[in-house]
Protein backbone atom coordinates (compact mmCIF):
# COMPACT_ATOMS: atom_id res chain seq x y z
CA UNK A 1 0.00 0.00 0.00
CA UNK A 2 1.09 3.65 -0.52
CA UNK A 3 1.99 5.60 2.14
CA UNK A 4 0.01 8.62 1.32
CA UNK A 5 -3.12 5.86 0.46
CA UNK A 6 -2.90 5.11 4.61
CA UNK A 7 -6.31 6.14 5.93
CA UNK A 8 -5.55 5.72 9.67
CA UNK A 9 -2.71 4.47 11.77
CA UNK A 10 -3.73 0.67 11.53
CA UNK A 11 -3.02 0.48 7.80
CA UNK A 12 0.48 1.84 8.89
CA UNK A 13 0.71 -1.48 11.20
CA UNK A 14 -0.12 -3.25 8.18
CA UNK A 15 2.64 -1.85 5.92
CA UNK A 16 4.87 -2.48 8.87
CA UNK A 17 4.07 -5.60 9.09
CA UNK A 18 4.65 -6.20 5.53
CA UNK A 19 8.03 -4.45 5.32
CA UNK A 20 9.43 -6.14 8.23
CA UNK A 21 10.87 -9.20 8.81
CA UNK A 22 8.57 -10.72 11.55
CA UNK A 23 11.27 -10.62 14.70
CA UNK A 24 11.53 -7.04 14.04
CA UNK A 25 8.16 -6.07 13.67
CA UNK A 26 7.00 -8.09 16.70
CA UNK A 27 9.82 -6.47 18.86
CA UNK A 28 7.74 -2.73 18.27
CA UNK A 29 4.05 -4.26 17.90
CA UNK A 30 4.84 -6.89 20.90
CA UNK A 31 4.25 -6.77 24.82
CA UNK A 32 5.27 -8.18 28.08
CA UNK A 33 3.56 -11.90 28.81
CA UNK A 34 0.24 -12.08 27.55
CA UNK A 35 0.13 -8.69 26.47
CA UNK A 36 -2.71 -7.97 28.72
CA UNK A 37 -1.31 -4.29 29.39
CA UNK A 38 -1.03 -4.14 25.79
CA UNK A 39 -4.56 -4.64 25.17
CA UNK A 40 -6.12 -3.03 27.74
CA UNK A 41 -4.04 0.49 27.59
CA UNK A 42 -5.85 0.66 23.34
CA UNK A 43 -9.45 -0.66 25.13
CA UNK A 44 -9.36 1.54 27.76
CA UNK A 45 -8.82 4.78 25.48
CA UNK A 46 -11.98 3.81 23.39
CA UNK A 47 -14.18 2.71 26.14
CA UNK A 48 -14.35 5.96 27.59
CA UNK A 49 -16.88 8.50 25.98
CA UNK A 50 -16.64 12.18 24.00
CA UNK A 51 -19.41 14.58 24.70
CA UNK A 52 -19.68 17.61 22.34
CA UNK A 53 -20.63 21.26 23.10
CA UNK A 54 -23.08 22.15 20.31
CA UNK A 55 -23.24 25.62 18.37
CA UNK A 56 -19.72 26.40 19.52
CA UNK A 57 -17.93 28.57 16.40
CA UNK A 58 -14.62 26.27 15.14
CA UNK A 59 -14.11 27.71 11.79
CA UNK A 60 -10.84 28.22 13.35
CA UNK A 61 -9.12 25.40 15.40
CA UNK A 62 -5.59 26.15 16.59
CA UNK A 63 -3.99 23.17 18.57
CA UNK A 64 -0.72 24.94 19.18
CA UNK A 65 0.38 24.19 22.81
CA UNK A 66 3.32 24.21 25.26
CA UNK A 67 5.12 21.73 27.45
CA UNK A 68 8.62 20.71 28.72
CA UNK A 69 9.65 24.47 27.45
CA UNK A 70 8.68 23.41 23.97
CA UNK A 71 5.82 25.37 21.66
CA UNK A 72 4.34 22.80 19.56
CA UNK A 73 2.34 23.11 16.92
CA UNK A 74 -0.04 20.12 17.83
CA UNK A 75 -1.00 18.51 21.35
CA UNK A 76 1.44 15.23 21.05
CA UNK A 77 5.37 14.70 20.60
CA UNK A 78 7.38 11.17 19.21
CA UNK A 79 7.77 9.64 22.67
CA UNK A 80 11.65 8.02 22.78
CA UNK A 81 12.42 4.56 21.36
CA UNK A 82 15.01 2.64 21.03
CA UNK A 83 17.12 1.35 17.95
CA UNK A 84 14.80 2.99 15.14
CA UNK A 85 17.53 2.38 12.54
CA UNK A 86 16.48 -1.14 12.89
CA UNK A 87 13.19 -0.41 11.73
CA UNK A 88 14.11 1.90 8.69
CA UNK A 89 17.93 2.72 7.77
CA UNK A 90 17.04 6.53 8.08
CA UNK A 91 16.42 5.60 11.63
CA UNK A 92 16.28 8.32 14.30
CA UNK A 93 16.67 11.08 11.29
CA UNK A 94 14.14 10.53 9.24
CA UNK A 95 11.36 10.14 12.77
CA UNK A 96 13.05 13.87 13.97
CA UNK A 97 13.08 15.31 10.23
CA UNK A 98 9.10 14.19 10.26
CA UNK A 99 8.90 16.19 13.92
CA UNK A 100 10.26 18.95 13.42
CA UNK A 101 8.39 19.79 9.64
CA UNK A 102 5.53 18.94 11.94
CA UNK A 103 6.11 21.66 14.58
CA UNK A 104 6.21 19.12 17.48
CA UNK A 105 8.94 17.63 20.03
CA UNK A 106 10.93 14.46 18.60
CA UNK A 107 12.25 12.51 22.10
CA UNK A 108 15.81 10.45 21.65
CA UNK A 109 15.73 7.33 23.38
CA UNK A 110 19.17 6.86 24.99
CA UNK A 111 19.21 4.05 23.14
CA UNK A 112 19.53 5.66 19.78
CA UNK A 113 21.32 4.80 16.68
CA UNK A 114 22.19 8.16 16.21
CA UNK A 115 24.06 10.61 17.70
CA UNK A 116 22.76 13.75 19.59
CA UNK A 117 24.74 15.63 16.68
CA UNK A 118 23.16 14.77 13.71
CA UNK A 119 19.60 14.24 15.65
CA UNK A 120 20.32 18.36 15.71
CA UNK A 121 21.32 18.35 12.48
CA UNK A 122 17.55 16.64 11.12
CA UNK A 123 15.60 19.16 12.97
CA UNK A 124 15.65 22.80 14.11
CA UNK A 125 13.06 21.69 16.26
CA UNK A 126 12.01 21.09 20.07
CA UNK A 127 13.66 17.89 21.25
CA UNK A 128 13.78 15.99 24.22
CA UNK A 129 16.90 13.77 25.67
CA UNK A 130 15.92 10.62 27.43
CA UNK A 131 18.05 8.56 29.64
CA UNK A 132 18.52 5.63 32.17
CA UNK A 133 20.77 5.95 34.92
CA UNK A 134 24.08 4.58 34.30
CA UNK A 135 26.23 2.76 36.79
CA UNK A 136 29.05 5.32 36.03
CA UNK A 137 27.67 8.96 36.81
CA UNK A 138 30.09 10.52 34.85
CA UNK A 139 29.24 9.17 31.21
CA UNK A 140 25.33 10.44 32.53
CA UNK A 141 26.51 13.70 32.84
CA UNK A 142 28.44 14.12 29.98
CA UNK A 143 25.99 12.77 27.58
CA UNK A 144 23.47 15.26 29.24
CA UNK A 145 26.22 18.00 28.62
CA UNK A 146 26.13 16.48 24.84
CA UNK A 147 22.70 16.84 24.34
CA UNK A 148 22.45 20.03 25.63
CA UNK A 149 25.24 21.91 23.36
CA UNK A 150 23.51 19.92 20.47
CA UNK A 151 20.46 21.67 21.26
CA UNK A 152 18.44 19.61 23.09
CA UNK A 153 15.90 21.60 25.99
CA UNK A 154 14.15 18.97 27.84
CA UNK A 155 15.19 15.69 29.63
CA UNK A 156 13.44 12.29 30.57
CA UNK A 157 14.13 9.80 32.70
CA UNK A 158 12.43 6.49 32.19
CA UNK A 159 12.01 5.21 35.67
CA UNK A 160 9.43 1.77 34.47
CA UNK A 161 12.22 -0.65 33.55
CA UNK A 162 14.60 -1.31 36.33
CA UNK A 163 14.80 -4.96 33.86
CA UNK A 164 13.13 -5.01 30.92
CA UNK A 165 9.97 -6.53 30.61
CA UNK A 166 9.24 -10.44 29.48
CA UNK A 167 8.21 -10.12 25.92
CA UNK A 168 7.46 -13.38 24.69
CA UNK A 169 7.50 -12.53 21.17
CA UNK A 170 10.76 -11.56 21.43
CA UNK A 171 12.16 -14.51 23.40
CA UNK A 172 9.96 -16.96 21.03
CA UNK A 173 11.79 -15.16 17.82
CA UNK A 174 15.10 -15.77 18.98
CA UNK A 175 15.60 -11.82 19.16
CA UNK A 176 18.45 -9.86 19.82
CA UNK A 177 19.84 -6.70 19.46
CA UNK A 178 20.82 -6.61 16.88
CA UNK A 179 20.03 -9.22 15.30
CA UNK A 180 22.31 -12.46 15.18
CA UNK A 181 23.33 -14.30 12.38
CA UNK A 182 21.12 -17.32 13.13
CA UNK A 183 19.95 -19.42 10.35
CA UNK A 184 16.17 -19.00 11.41
CA UNK A 185 17.08 -15.41 11.72
CA UNK A 186 18.53 -15.08 8.68
CA UNK A 187 15.32 -16.75 7.03
CA UNK A 188 13.15 -14.04 8.21
CA UNK A 189 15.29 -11.93 7.04
CA UNK A 190 15.76 -12.81 3.16
CA UNK A 191 11.84 -12.70 2.93
CA UNK A 192 12.09 -9.12 3.21
CA UNK A 193 15.42 -8.61 0.69
CA UNK A 194 14.19 -4.65 0.85
CA UNK A 195 14.82 -4.43 4.40
CA UNK A 196 17.85 -7.05 4.49
CA UNK A 197 19.85 -5.03 1.14
CA UNK A 198 19.23 -1.19 2.94
CA UNK A 199 20.27 -3.12 5.74
CA UNK A 200 23.38 -4.70 4.54
CA UNK A 201 24.36 -1.89 3.05
CA UNK A 202 24.07 1.01 5.60
CA UNK A 203 26.13 1.54 7.89
CA UNK A 204 26.36 -1.17 11.10
CA UNK A 205 24.09 -0.27 13.71
CA UNK A 206 25.37 1.17 17.17
CA UNK A 207 23.80 2.58 20.24
CA UNK A 208 25.33 6.02 19.01
CA UNK A 209 25.37 7.90 22.13
CA UNK A 210 26.48 5.16 24.55
CA UNK A 211 29.40 4.94 26.05
CA UNK A 212 31.70 2.12 24.06
CA UNK A 213 30.03 2.45 20.72
CA UNK A 214 32.37 4.53 19.29
CA UNK A 215 35.12 1.94 20.32
CA UNK A 216 33.44 -0.54 18.39
CA UNK A 217 32.18 -2.48 21.19
CA UNK A 218 32.50 -6.10 20.28
CA UNK A 219 29.30 -7.10 22.62
CA UNK A 220 25.90 -6.78 21.72
CA UNK A 221 23.81 -3.72 22.07
CA UNK A 222 21.55 -5.96 25.00
CA UNK A 223 25.17 -6.84 26.46
CA UNK A 224 26.26 -3.22 26.67
CA UNK A 225 23.14 -2.06 28.39
CA UNK A 226 22.81 -4.78 30.82
CA UNK A 227 26.33 -4.24 31.95
CA UNK A 228 25.74 -0.39 32.46
CA UNK A 229 22.34 -0.49 34.05
CA UNK A 230 22.08 0.40 37.52
CA UNK A 231 19.47 -1.21 39.20
CA UNK A 232 19.98 0.52 42.35
CA UNK A 233 18.54 3.92 40.99
CA UNK A 234 16.40 5.89 43.35
CA UNK A 235 14.72 9.01 44.60
CA UNK A 236 18.09 10.28 45.14
CA UNK A 237 19.80 9.76 41.73
CA UNK A 238 16.80 11.21 39.92
CA UNK A 239 17.51 14.43 41.98
CA UNK A 240 21.01 14.62 41.36
CA UNK A 241 20.28 13.87 37.72
CA UNK A 242 17.32 17.02 37.70
CA UNK A 243 19.99 19.06 39.33
CA UNK A 244 22.84 18.21 36.66
CA UNK A 245 20.27 18.83 33.62
CA UNK A 246 19.02 22.21 35.10
CA UNK A 247 16.01 22.45 32.94
CA UNK A 248 13.04 20.94 31.88
CA UNK A 249 13.11 17.57 33.39
CA UNK A 250 9.93 14.53 33.00
CA UNK A 251 10.23 11.55 34.92
CA UNK A 252 8.54 8.72 32.31
CA UNK A 253 6.94 5.83 33.39
CA UNK A 254 4.61 7.14 36.57
CA UNK A 255 1.71 5.31 37.43
CA UNK A 256 0.43 6.29 40.97
CA UNK A 257 -0.31 9.61 42.59
CA UNK A 258 2.17 9.18 45.17
CA UNK A 259 5.17 8.68 42.95
CA UNK A 260 3.60 11.93 41.10
CA UNK A 261 3.75 13.71 44.01
CA UNK A 262 7.49 12.78 44.81
CA UNK A 263 8.93 13.51 41.00
CA UNK A 264 7.92 16.88 41.68
CA UNK A 265 8.74 17.41 45.04
CA UNK A 266 12.50 16.96 44.25
CA UNK A 267 12.25 18.75 41.38
CA UNK A 268 11.08 17.73 38.21
CA UNK A 269 9.07 20.08 35.68
CA UNK A 270 6.91 17.08 34.26
CA UNK A 271 5.23 13.80 35.44
CA UNK A 272 5.23 11.49 32.01
CA UNK A 273 2.07 9.09 32.66
CA UNK A 274 3.51 5.87 30.82
CA UNK A 275 3.42 2.19 31.66
CA UNK A 276 6.00 1.98 28.36
CA UNK A 277 3.12 0.95 25.91
CA UNK A 278 2.42 -2.70 27.83
CA UNK A 279 5.92 -3.20 27.74
CA UNK A 280 6.97 -3.95 31.15
CA UNK A 281 5.14 -4.72 34.17
CA UNK A 282 2.04 -7.11 32.84
CA UNK A 283 -1.66 -6.52 33.87
CA UNK A 284 -0.37 -2.84 35.36
CA UNK A 285 -3.63 -0.38 34.99
CA UNK A 286 -4.50 1.00 31.58
CA UNK A 287 -2.80 4.49 31.58
CA UNK A 288 -6.14 6.30 31.32
CA UNK A 289 -7.37 4.67 34.09
CA UNK A 290 -4.97 6.07 36.60
CA UNK A 291 -4.76 9.91 34.66
CA UNK A 292 -7.47 11.34 37.04
CA UNK A 293 -5.85 10.42 39.98
CA UNK A 294 -2.53 11.88 38.83
CA UNK A 295 -3.77 15.34 37.12
CA UNK A 296 -5.53 15.72 41.05
CA UNK A 297 -2.38 14.90 42.76
CA UNK A 298 -0.27 17.33 40.47
CA UNK A 299 -3.12 19.81 40.86
CA UNK A 300 -1.16 22.27 38.53
CA UNK A 301 2.18 22.02 40.29
CA UNK A 302 3.66 20.58 36.93
CA UNK A 303 2.63 19.55 33.69
CA UNK A 304 1.65 16.26 32.91
CA UNK A 305 2.55 14.05 29.50
CA UNK A 306 0.66 10.91 29.12
CA UNK A 307 1.38 7.56 26.56
CA UNK A 308 0.27 4.41 25.81
CA UNK A 309 -2.08 2.69 23.74
CA UNK A 310 -2.51 6.13 21.68
CA UNK A 311 -3.78 5.14 17.99
CA UNK A 312 -6.12 7.85 17.18
CA UNK A 313 -6.73 11.59 17.62
CA UNK A 314 -9.86 10.63 19.73
CA UNK A 315 -7.34 8.92 22.15
CA UNK A 316 -4.99 11.95 22.23
CA UNK A 317 -8.15 14.38 22.57
CA UNK A 318 -9.70 12.40 25.36
CA UNK A 319 -6.08 12.30 27.53
CA UNK A 320 -6.17 16.64 26.97
CA UNK A 321 -9.68 16.18 28.57
CA UNK A 322 -8.63 14.46 31.67
CA UNK A 323 -5.77 16.83 32.40
CA UNK A 324 -2.61 16.43 30.46
CA UNK A 325 -0.26 18.77 29.00
CA UNK A 326 0.34 16.96 25.85
CA UNK A 327 0.13 13.44 24.68
CA UNK A 328 3.06 11.33 23.30
CA UNK A 329 3.23 8.63 20.95
CA UNK A 330 5.33 5.78 20.33
CA UNK A 331 4.43 2.37 18.17
CA UNK A 332 2.47 5.21 16.04
CA UNK A 333 5.30 6.77 14.73
CA UNK A 334 7.52 3.38 14.22
CA UNK A 335 4.80 1.84 12.08
CA UNK A 336 5.12 4.90 9.60
CA UNK A 337 8.93 4.69 9.86
CA UNK A 338 9.26 1.38 9.16
CA UNK A 339 6.65 1.30 6.47
CA UNK A 340 7.79 4.28 4.62
CA UNK A 341 11.04 6.60 6.68
CA UNK A 342 10.41 10.12 7.26
CA UNK A 343 7.47 10.14 4.72
CA UNK A 344 5.83 7.36 6.56
CA UNK A 345 6.41 8.85 10.28
CA UNK A 346 4.97 12.24 8.54
CA UNK A 347 1.74 10.05 7.06
CA UNK A 348 1.53 8.78 10.72
CA UNK A 349 1.94 12.55 12.61
CA UNK A 350 -0.91 14.07 9.57
CA UNK A 351 -2.95 11.20 10.38
CA UNK A 352 -3.26 12.21 13.92
CA UNK A 353 -3.40 15.81 13.51
CA UNK A 354 -6.41 15.60 10.92
CA UNK A 355 -7.94 13.31 13.93
CA UNK A 356 -7.12 16.24 17.01
CA UNK A 357 -8.47 19.02 14.63
CA UNK A 358 -11.77 17.10 13.58
CA UNK A 359 -12.37 15.61 16.82
CA UNK A 360 -11.85 19.20 18.51
CA UNK A 361 -14.17 20.64 15.88
CA UNK A 362 -16.36 17.73 16.49
CA UNK A 363 -16.31 18.42 20.35
CA UNK A 364 -16.88 22.36 20.09
CA UNK A 365 -13.58 22.77 21.02
CA UNK A 366 -11.78 25.99 19.24
CA UNK A 367 -8.07 25.82 20.91
CA UNK A 368 -6.39 23.12 23.56
CA UNK A 369 -7.70 25.12 26.73
CA UNK A 370 -11.27 24.51 25.87
CA UNK A 371 -10.64 21.20 25.85
CA UNK A 372 -12.03 19.88 29.14
CA UNK A 373 -12.88 17.45 31.68
CA UNK A 374 -16.98 17.91 30.96
CA UNK A 375 -16.07 16.52 27.23
CA UNK A 376 -14.85 13.37 28.54
CA UNK A 377 -16.60 10.66 30.55
CA UNK A 378 -16.48 6.71 31.39
CA UNK A 379 -19.44 4.84 31.80
C1 LIG B 1 9.94 -0.43 19.99
C2 LIG B 1 9.85 0.44 21.21
C3 LIG B 1 11.02 0.87 21.83
C4 LIG B 1 10.96 1.71 22.95
N1 LIG B 1 12.12 2.18 23.49
C5 LIG B 1 12.07 3.06 24.54
C6 LIG B 1 13.28 3.64 25.06
O1 LIG B 1 14.37 3.37 24.60
N2 LIG B 1 13.13 4.51 26.09
C7 LIG B 1 11.92 4.85 26.63
O2 LIG B 1 11.85 5.65 27.56
N3 LIG B 1 10.76 4.31 26.13
C8 LIG B 1 10.82 3.45 25.11
N4 LIG B 1 9.66 2.93 24.59
C9 LIG B 1 8.36 3.36 25.17
C10 LIG B 1 7.82 4.60 24.46
O3 LIG B 1 8.59 5.74 24.73
C11 LIG B 1 6.38 4.89 24.88
O4 LIG B 1 6.31 5.00 26.27
C12 LIG B 1 5.41 3.81 24.40
O5 LIG B 1 5.75 3.37 23.11
C13 LIG B 1 3.99 4.37 24.41
O6 LIG B 1 3.06 3.40 24.01
P1 LIG B 1 2.49 3.27 22.52
O7 LIG B 1 3.56 2.57 21.72
O8 LIG B 1 1.28 2.44 22.71
O9 LIG B 1 2.23 4.67 22.01
C14 LIG B 1 9.70 2.09 23.47
C15 LIG B 1 8.53 1.64 22.85
C16 LIG B 1 8.59 0.83 21.73
C17 LIG B 1 7.31 0.40 21.07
Amino acid sequence: MKISRAVNIEDLRIAAKRALPRMVFDYIDGGADDEITLRKNTERLRAHELIWDCLVDVTKIDTRTKVMGSELALPFVLSPTALQRMFHVDGEKAAAAAAGKAGIAYGLSTLGTTTVEDVAKATPGPKWYQIYVWKDHGLVREILARAKAAGFTGAVLTVDLPVAGHRERDTRNQFSIPPSMKPYIVWQAIQKPRWLYRTLTSPKMVPANFPGAAEGDPRSISQQVAAQYDQSVTWKDAAWMIDAWGGPFAIKGVAHADDARRALDIGASCVWVSNHGGRQLETCPATIDVLPEIVDAVGGRGEIVFDSGVRRGTDIVKALALGATAVAVGRAYLYGLAAGGEAGVSRAIQILADDVRRTMALIGAKDIASIARRHVRMR
